[in-house]
């Protein structure tokens, strides 16, 4: 079968990374004697765009994309426009328009690379973060100017959206994963003393579906208590369910324990498919080293894998995993993580894992 994918690398290491994933991805398929393929649509969206169009995809952006298999997503945001405009106009407003309210990152020890955490004597950690993706303190609600006093006495609003399907269909989604993995555990993260309603009803929601899934051990943890358990005791952590602003911190918290920004994987889901979901490194367009080769492939190579795994290959996404392990295993990393490979080098040795 073909799968037809849309791949969108915007900016920044976004565009190196997403080569790289359609490279490894091309190996697999070539290696596969024809028992599945890849139909590449690359999208030359993002910032590069914004400056000639005004705007960071066509207006039918998401009628160019809505019949794809799946979305393989690079990075946006560029100096050159506002953090906010690029990401609601790109990443932002693919997820929230195809539903994308899944979002599962795992977070995991890569063999041979070392991190803070690991330096620490830690053996375990392996988790998946679960984001709430469509709501939250992402839902785009408030407004600037709102005091009407002008400069200087400005008064901006900026609210966060919680209600019970969103809150039911994420905290299920986390219950769901979790019964699939050697640890049956789901830790569920709010801030509820202090915000006192939309977090509080997640806490409520969290405790009814808990009472569905009886073989499965739960937690509650403050968000911010939750930042000091990651790094203290990530041996008793399986899946962490957030919402979208906790998660995403978390996440990135996640990955740095892991070793490496670079290393982090992500999926944005629409799990009843009625949308094609979207396949993306947790990191961002990293200006600092893009266009240099410097930029570790991993978590794209990963998130690669968590779109084979959603073509329904899921022996396909452990053998890209395996050699993604393999070739950091081997020396083969890029500086992020203590070597000095470049992005093409280890594309390179993850097909030559693969062949
Ligand atoms: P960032 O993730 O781009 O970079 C943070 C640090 O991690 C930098 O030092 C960077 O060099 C390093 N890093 C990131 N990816 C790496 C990789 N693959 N290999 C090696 N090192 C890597 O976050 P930052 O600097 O806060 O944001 C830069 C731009 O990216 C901004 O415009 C921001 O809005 C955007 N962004 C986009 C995201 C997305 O598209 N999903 C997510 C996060 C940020
Ligand atoms: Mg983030």
């Amino acid at each position: 079968r073909t799968f037809r994918i849309a791949a969108i690398p915007a900016d920044g290491v976004g565009e190196e990374v997403v080569a790289a994933g359609r490279t490894v991805l091309d190996a697999l398929a070539a290696g596969s004697g024809g028992a599945f393929a890849f139909d590449w649509t690359e999208f030359p969206w993002g910032c590069g765009y914004y400056a000639e169009t005004g705007r960071m995809m066509p207006a039918d952006g998401l009628e160019q994309l809505r019949d794809f298999d799946a979305l393989y997503f690079g990075a946006v945001g560029w100096p050159s426009v506002p953090d906010h405009i690029s990401l609601w106009g790109l990443r932002l407003n693919i997820c929230q328009n195809f539903d994308q309210w899944a979002n599962v990152r795992p977070v995991r020890f890569h063999p041979g690379i070392t991190s803070p955490l690991r330096k620490a004597d830690h053996t375990e950690l392996d988790w998946v973060v679960v984001r709430e993706n469509s709501e939250g303190e992402y839902a785009g609600l408030g407004g600037r100017n709102l005091s009407g006093r002008g400069p200087g006495n400005e008064v901006a609003l900026q609210t966060a959206l919680f209600t019970e399907h969103g809150c039911e269909r994420i905290i299920r989604f986390a219950f769901d994963l979790a019964r699939q993995r050697p640890r049956k555990k789901v830790s569920s993260v709010t801030k509820s003393n202090a915000q006192q309603y939309g977090m509080v009803l997640w806490d409520e929601v969290f405790e009814r579906v808990a009472a569905d899934y009886p073989d499965v051990e739960t937690e509650s943890v403050l968000v911010d208590a939750m930042a000091a358990k990651f790094v203290l005791k990530p041996e008793d952590l399986s899946v962490v369910v957030a919402s979208n602003l906790n998660a995403d911190i978390l996440s990135d918290l996640g990955s740095a324990l892991a070793g490496s920004l670079g290393l982090a994987a992500s999926a944005n889901l629409n799990p009843e498919r009625r949308f094609p979901s979207m396949f993306e490194p947790v990191h961002g367009s990293a200006p600092d080293i893009a266009g240099q080769g410097l930029a570790n492939p991993a978590g794209a190579l990963g998130s690669a894998a968590l779109m084979l795994d959603h073509f329904g290959l899921p022996a396909e996404a452990t053998r890209l995993r395996d050699a993604i392990d393999a070739t950091a295993a081997a020396g083969i990393r890029t500086p992020d993580v203590g070597g000095t490979a470049k992005t093409t080098e280890i594309t390179d040795a993850v097909v030559a894992e693969l062949g």
